[in-house]
């Protein structure tokens, strides 16, 4: 049965997480329960929460997101309640899941009588968008039209170690000295720092009552991809990358790419390749005007990857490096069959 959302007063019940055995999710927990907040996890399984740092600390409702008794039960009594889910890694048809678990879960916010909700989904522009990006944002829609208000907070590529998106900079950096590329490797994107993402978070907690609506987050720094590999080879002495761009990007190009070269789950490295085809950059800096900033200001880019990367093994493997020729090799001649290489532009990008 529904409760009033005025039966509570605000602040009294526990924060739930959702995807704390995730990555952004896994780096929320520990920030809230630093800020004070009583934490709630939902998570398949109570053992691996169990195993992570913070595990004694928070409360566990074990369950599947995708089924509804199990997220009413997570969210009873709950105050603010972060979406930190995807089911990309399930493979194909993401879609039509990401759907159905936001679906279960705005039904079930509002019936509990949660005061706010919190999701991070993607920066985008207007317009068509990959399937990914267009999930996303569909999921934002969900919870945003849920009745409870939420707060959508939109990020591009977040810097941190066991990011997906991280990982992927890093391996194709790493593995690739001289690469292919599509054009869209020279699409504007906005990343931001794995620590800066989860303080707008912990703060969005906070933000006025009736507030619902989305906000872009992001770094000072707006770079091309072809720009992140570049700094990221210098911050981390790979040596110089070469990139050859080619114009059009084929689903085929950009799984061979991802399979071959990053050992990120190529149901979520995929998707995530697709989105590249979108600039990522922020339209607006509303939340700037109603949250603090993180401690010291946002990281840029360098900083950024000089926190990711500080307790990093970074030096390619022989094993790396051999799987790294033959992608170079694979990613050519892909490259020369699915696209018009001779009409792209091999460019050194640093001497
Ligand atoms: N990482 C980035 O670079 C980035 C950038 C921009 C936006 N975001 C957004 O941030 C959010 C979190 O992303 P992430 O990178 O942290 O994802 P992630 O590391 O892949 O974690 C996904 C989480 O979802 C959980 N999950 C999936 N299906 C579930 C289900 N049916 N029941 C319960 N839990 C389920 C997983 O639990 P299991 O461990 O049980 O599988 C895992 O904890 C997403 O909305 C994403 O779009 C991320």
């Amino acid at each position: 049965m529904a409760t009033d959302q005025t039966d509570r007063p605000a602040g009294d019940g526990p924060v739930l997480v959702t995807g704390a055995t995730g990555y952004i999710g896994g780096l929320l927990v520990p920030e809230l329960l630093r800020r004070g907040r009583t934490v709630r996890v939902l998570s398949r399984s109570a053992d691996r929460i169990a195993e992570l740092d913070w595990g004694d600390a928070v409360e566990v409702a074990e369950g599947d997101a995708s089924d509804a008794d199990d997220v009413a039960a997570a969210l009873e009594g709950v105050d603010v309640a972060y979406y930190l889910l995807h089911s990309m890694a399930g493979g194909d048809d993401f879609e039509e899941r990401d759907r159905e678990l936001a679906r279960t879960f705005a039904t079930a916010a509002a019936q509990q009588g949660v005061r706010r909700l919190v999701y991070l989904g993607g920066l985008h522009p207007d317009g068509e968008l990959s399937p990914h990006l267009a999930s996303r944002v569909e999921v934002g829609k969900i919870l945003l039209d849920s009745g409870v208000p939420t707060a959508v907070l939109q990020a591009g590529v977040v810097l941190g170690d066991g990011s997906a998106s991280f990982d992927m900079l890093r391996y194709l950096t790493e593995r690739l000295p001289v690469v292919v590329a599509p054009r869209w490797l020279r699409n504007r994107i906005q990343p931001i720092a794995a620590d800066d993402v989860v303080h707008y978070l912990a703060e969005a907690a906070d933000l006025p009552a009736d507030l619902n609506r989305t906000f872009d987050v992001g770094g000072p720094d707006v770079l091309t991809y072809a720009e992140m590999m570049e700094r990221f080879a210098a911050l981390t002495d790979l040596g110089p990358r070469y990139i050859a761009t080619v114009p059009v990007l084929t689903p085929e190009l950009a799984s061979l790419w991802v399979g071959l070269v990053t050992p990120v789950d190529s149901g979520v490295a995929r998707p995530l390749v697709g989105s590249l085809i979108h600039d990522a950059v922020r339209s607006e800096e509303d939340l700037d005007d109603l949250v603090p900033p993180p401690p010291g200001g946002a990281a840029g880019f360098d900083e950024a990857v000089r926190r990711a990367t500080r307790d990093m093994h970074l030096s390619l493997s022989a094993q790396g490096a051999r799987l790294g020729a033959g992608a170079i090799g694979a990613a050519v001649s892909l490259g020369s069959a699915a696209t018009a290489p001779a009409r792209g532009v091999l460019r050194r990008l640093r001497s």
